[in-house]
């Protein structure tokens, strides 16, 4: 859906970003500016700023910044549309109309979540009648949950019955169509439609909106299935749902814990711990991690202690290697019984039987990626023999060269030292043989890569690397410029989006040029900029730039750009000549590690 610029820019006349980001952040005046704590990422001191005057946030630590719309789409993870909205609905303005096909979809969807709302209502009912009493018994009794835990994640029961749902919800309006669209009913053979979920203790799947996308339950003896949740719908796609994540998004902690079971989530959270999420009994996708990725880039995967949870966690590390995501293992301890024999828990069993504050101290002790990685690797050989041992040091080494910090090698290799009986001064020798090997390698590799125009290309993330860095500066100059006063694009004469030489300042200018000389706020581009770019126009925007002789600025600024990019497309010097000392340029550049 294409939402007007006008109303947009009515939108963010009426939702000044200092009052917004107040509803999320404390903030306090300083030099103009406004700062407060990221809620981005976790620090402790303060280098998140909010610009009244250029309607822009920006955080000096992680990056993240943009506009208000930006801003809004960050904290509540919603999409463009979304955030419009929800701004919308704070400023008490109607949202233009959409196209008729959008409307209707969007009507459907927000149909069906009432439905799975009201569901939910049903189901909670029940608990609290004779009908729910089995239910209400299981979660008090054998899962200790409180009245208070079991209303906060709105727990219910299903009745033991066939159609009990169905003739709720249809005595409220819904059709039998919509009960099966959504999963809560399932056809039978002849034609009849029943409840999908009977007996059982209902736990509602609810997103980061707050919205009911669907429901997982619990058998309360040992029959199967123990667990049914709503199969895969429009709504409810397992791939991208994390339970609890409504509340976790909202902890002060500063990381999530990850744990298997979404009964676990609601015991840890009954504990305090209340930054705690589950997948929907699948491994970790990169959907999840990117839903997590918008609150914190700090992670403890908490899996069971079995051959299962290693490799899950092995496969949830997997997804997270190439990500920033910086990644701890919380190992749960077995639990000797009274029998003597050794058991796994989980951390529903360890809260019971260790309690909260013994969670807590696992928590803040629990080991990081690196002491995992070399348990898994010493798991893998038999470290009573020699031979053993010789192979296990042949795996570990790359595993400690690959460390970036050299206290960190020191300690760990100390610790291989004392698993393969040799001093640490003979581990840190090979570790640091390895690096020096791994160091000439990648050295050949850049200058390979050097020579090799096409692997130059831009970078795309949060650093931009000019290739014009002379143009470039003149561009940043132009677009700062064009955000403290739009008036100036007549200065701009005919210069063109593609006379730049950074893609993104060219589509910034175009854009601006396209709004024709009126004031722009950064929030009215939120929709047309990725997060990454809105990002990169936070920061330029935040660097100085005065507005005392402007448009002589501006006139030089477009002067240099139009030089530049003759220089670029050839029109003077010797071409040969360019293209050597570029690469000469490149070559330092990466010797120096740029
Ligand atoms: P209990 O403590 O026995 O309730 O289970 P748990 O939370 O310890 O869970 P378990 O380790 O057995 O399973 C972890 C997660 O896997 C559950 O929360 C479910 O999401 C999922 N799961 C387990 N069993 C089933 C099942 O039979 N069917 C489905 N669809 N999912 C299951
Ligand atoms: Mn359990």
């Amino acid at each position: 859906m294409a939402i007007p610029q006008s109303f947009l820019d009515d939108l963010t006349a009426r939702c000044p970003i200092e009052e917004v980001v107040a509803d999320y952040v404390a903030l306090t005046p300083k030099g103009g500016n406004l700062w407060g704590l990221c809620p981005f990422h976790s620090e402790k001191t303060p280098s998140f700023s909010v610009s009244p005057d250029k309607h822009i946030f920006h955080c000096f630590g992680c990056g993240k910044g943009g506009g208000v719309i930006r801003f809004v789409m960050e904290m509540e993870s919603l999409s463009f549309p979304e955030a419009v909205r929800k701004l919308a609905a704070r400023a008490g303005l109607e949202m233009p109309e959409e196209d008729q096909e959008a409307q209707r979809r969007r009507a459907h969807r927000r149909r069906l979540l009432e439905l799975n709302r009201d569901a939910a209502r049903f189901y909670y009912e029940t608990l609290k009648s004779p009908q729910g009493e089995p239910m209400l018994r299981y979660a008090q009794e054998k899962r200790r949950l409180t009245p208070t835990y079991i209303k906060r994640f709105g727990l219910g029961a299903a009745p033991n019955a066939w159609d009990s749902l169905i003739r709720a919800m249809t005595a409220q309006g819904y059709k039998k169509g919509e009960l099966l669209e959504t999963g809560l009913a399932v056809a039978g053979k002849n034609g009849g439609v029943y409840d999908k979920f009977r007996n059982r203790l209902m736990l509602p799947v609810i997103d980061a909106a707050g919205d009911i996308l669907g429901f997982t339950s619990r058998v309360m003896d040992d029959s199967a299935p123990k667990y049914l949740n709503t199969p895969e719908t429009a709504l409810f796609k397992k791939r991208g749902i994390l339970y609890g994540i409504n509340f976790a998004k909202l902890t002060k902690r500063g990381f999530f814990l990850l744990v298997e079971g979404n009964l676990d989530v609601i015991t840890l959270h009954q504990a305090g711990i209340d930054n705690a999420v589950a997948t929907m009994g699948t491994a970790l996708t990169a959907d999840h991690a990117r839903l997590i990725g918008r609150y914190t880039h700090d992670l403890v995967l908490c899996y069971d202690n079995d051959s299962a949870g290693v490799e899950a966690t092995q496969r949830a590390m997997t997804v997270l290697r190439d990500t920033d995501f910086n990644v701890r293992v919380l190992q749960l301890p077995r639990r000797r019984t009274e029998s003597g024999e050794l058991v796994k828990q989980d951390p529903d069993d360890f809260i019971k039987f260790q309690g909260p504050a013994a969670f807590e101290t696992l928590l803040s002790g629990s080991e990081d990626q690196t002491a995992y990685r070399l348990e898994v690797v010493a798991g893998k050989h038999d470290l009573t023999s020699n031979e053993g041992k010789v192979a296990y040091f042949k795996d570990i080494v790359p595993v400690l060269a690959g460390l970036p910090s050299a206290v960190e090698r020191e300690i760990y290799a100390a610790r291989v030292a004392k698993e393969v009986d040799i001093s640490k001064d003979a581990v840190l020798h090979e570790v640091n043989a390895y690096r020096q090997g791994q160091a000439r390698r990648a050295r050949r590799q850049r200058e390979r890569a050097a020579l090799t125009p096409a692997a130059n290309v831009q970078p795309k993330a949060r650093s931009l690397r000019y290739e014009d860095p002379r143009s470039a500066r003149a561009e940043e100059g132009v677009i700062r410029l064009l955000f403290l006063d739009p008036t100036l694009l007549e200065r701009c004469g005919e210069l063109e989006p593609e006379t730049f030489s950074v893609p993104l300042w060219g589509k910034l200018f175009g854009l601006l040029r396209d709004r024709g000389g009126e004031a722009v706020s950064p929030a009215a581009l939120d929709g047309e900029l990725s997060a990454d770019e809105a990002d990169l126009l936070s920061h330029l925007l935040q660097g100085p730039q005065s507005l005392a002789e402007s448009r002589q600025a501006m006139g030089d600024y477009i002067e240099i750009i139009r030089a530049q990019a003759a220089k670029r497309l050839g029109g003077a010097g010797d071409p040969v000549a360019d293209l050597l000392a570029t690469q000469a340029k490149r070559k330092q550049k990466d010797r120096m590690g740029g």
